[in-house]
């Protein structure tokens, strides 16, 4: 089975939505959290993260808004659970994201989407490692 790595961003956690969200994961059959922390993210921190983003229109305002306050980080495990956390997100646009998806039933700004959730094997990787490096 896989692990990815989510976070419930600044604007989730400010909503009362952690509980709703984590719900969702918790609900599909087969998928375990296997680590949660409730954590202000720092700027080399985010930096790290975000590293294929600088440089973008959006990367400033994007780390501003990541470092505003306490997001939730969790490891997921699960099938197919990279894909699996991306779909019940929905598309990065909340506007674009069907209604059902986290995205879709919650958001409307693009920066403000809610979750993050690592895009693929690799990311899940090298993100675990950044937000969980003694995790093994
Ligand atoms: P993450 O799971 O957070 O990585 O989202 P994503 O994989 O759906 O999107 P991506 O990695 O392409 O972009 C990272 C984050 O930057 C997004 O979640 C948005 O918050 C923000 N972002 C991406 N594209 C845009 C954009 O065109 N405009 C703005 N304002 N923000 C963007
Ligand atoms: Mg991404």
């Amino acid at each position: 089975s896989q692990r990815t790595l989510v976070l419930l961003k600044p604007d989730a956690v400010r909503r009362g939505l952690i509980g709703e969200i984590i719900g969702r994961f918790e609900k599909k059959a087969g998928w375990t959290i296997r680590a949660l922390e409730l954590r202000e993210l720092d700027r080399p921190l985010l930096e790290q993260h975000y590293a294929e983003h600088v440089g973008r229109p959006f990367y400033e305002p994007l780390v501003e808004f990541m470092s505003s306050g306490p997001s939730v980080a969790l490891v997921v495990e699960g099938e197919r659970v990279i894909e699996g956390v991306r779909a019940l997100a929905g598309p990065t646009d909340p506007i674009a994201a069907t209604p059902g998806s986290i995205r879709g039933d919650f958001g409307t700004i693009v920066r403000e989407n809610l979750i993050h959730a690592s895009d693929s094997e690799e990311s899940a990787e090298r993100e675990l490692k950044i937000f969980f490096p003694d995790f093994s």
